[in-house]
């Protein structure tokens, strides 16, 4: 076979390679085959030199025009392939903006820290400081200091959780009254703060009843403050929670640390005084105890009792939840059953 054959057939059989190629290295391999320095073509042009001297001309020409043939389509085809590999990438990358998003699902605020933060806001509004004291206190503030002393048996309706022979978890928020109002400088204005939180008790847990509970304490000490004072504020504090339509009824009761001392109850939210299941068929609901600091804690704190007055009070906001969502069982607010919660959603909260 002369040379010129094997250059035409060789361009044949290229050709249809080149054409058959489906990879990026395929072709690149076909490429240092046919035109790289080892490569068919150049082993073909070395024959050359053994050409007749009139043919090689035309033999060259020939082989030169293969080679750019080839040369071109290898490179259209190269072209071809990157173009193709390129396409199978962006269909791959491509992010479908249709495809829904995952759903997170969002917490919120607990009811009774929702309940917590009305009345705060009220209390804001009308000029009380918010100061929130420890959990952990000395039995000293705890009782003594609210006028309570070591063998006073109002110690055994708040028994407690002791950490050592002298602190526990404290049983009522009115263990902050002694520190803040030792804190106050009267010079600056009246004393008005509110102090939210948690209390414990060794209650059994019963459907009102849970060792843990949340009370907020209310204080106001000044010159001239009255049981008239702390009546109407605890009036405009029913009425914001419970509405505007609700009475509020003050009975005697007993508090050490406050003389006179009240219960306060509320009418019924679901019967309206009428009687029903929800206020035991009394028509009143119990929301708080209070009362006028009692003089013994205003002198412990340093202050003069004979210039200065004040009241307190100490409301349940677990209580006030239960009532105003007609709530039975205190102990669902603390089962952290999502089912339960999610029924309580503040505007804002989505
Ligand atoms: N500390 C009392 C209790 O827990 C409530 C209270 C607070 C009463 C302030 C009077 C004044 O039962």
């Amino acid at each position: 076979m002369d040379l010129k054959t094997k250059l035409e057939e060789l361009a044949e059989s290229s050709m249809t390679a080149i054409k058959n190629s489906d990879t990026l290295d395929e072709i690149e391999t076909l490429r240092v085959q046919l035109l790289g320095k080892k490569g068919a073509l150049t082993d073909l042009l070395k024959m050359m030199k053994d050409l007749e001297a009139s043919e090689r001309p035309v033999v060259g020409k020939l082989a030169n025009e293969i080679r750019d043939d080839l040369t071109e389509r290898i490179t259209d085809k190269k072209e071809e392939l990157e173009q193709q590999a390129l396409n199978e990438q962006l269909k791959e990358e491509t992010i479908d903006v249709t495809l829904p998003g995952r759903q997170y699902k969002k917490g919120q605020t607990h009811v009774i820290h929702q309940v917590m933060e009305e009345m705060e806001d009220l209390f804001l509004g009308m000029g009380y400081k918010i100061i929130s004291g420890s959990e952990i206190v000395s039995d000293y503030l705890n009782f003594e200091r609210v006028n309570v002393p070591q063998d006073h048996p109002a110690r055994d309706m708040q028994d407690s959780f002791y950490i050592n022979d002298h602190y526990l978890l404290r049983t009522q928020t009115s263990a902050v009254q002694p520190l803040i109002i030792e804190a106050h400088d009267f010079s600056q204005g009246p004393l008005k703060v509110i102090s939210p939180g948690k209390v414990y008790r060794r209650d059994s847990d019963d459907a009102t009843h849970s060792h843990q509970f949340h009370q907020i304490e209310g204080i106001v000490v000044d010159e001239n403050i009255t049981m008239a004072d702390l009546m109407g504020t605890l009036e405009v504090m029913s009425k914001e929670i419970f509405g505007a339509d609700r009475r509020v009824r003050f009975r005697p009761s007993y508090f050490p640390f406050t003389e006179p001392s009240v219960e306060v109850d509320v009418s019924c939210f679901n019967c309206d005084g009428a009687g029903c299941r929800i206020c035991k068929h009394s028509g009143w609901i119990e929301i708080l105890g209070a009362g006028m600091i009692h003089p013994n804690v205003l002198e412990m704190s340093h202050v003069d009792s004979t210039k200065y007055s004040g009241f307190a009070f100490g409301v349940g906001p677990d209580r006030m939840a239960m009532l105003k969502y007609g709530v039975d069982d205190i102990r669902h607010f603390f089962l952290n059953d999502q089912r339960f919660l999610s029924q309580f959603h503040q505007k804002g909260e989505e």
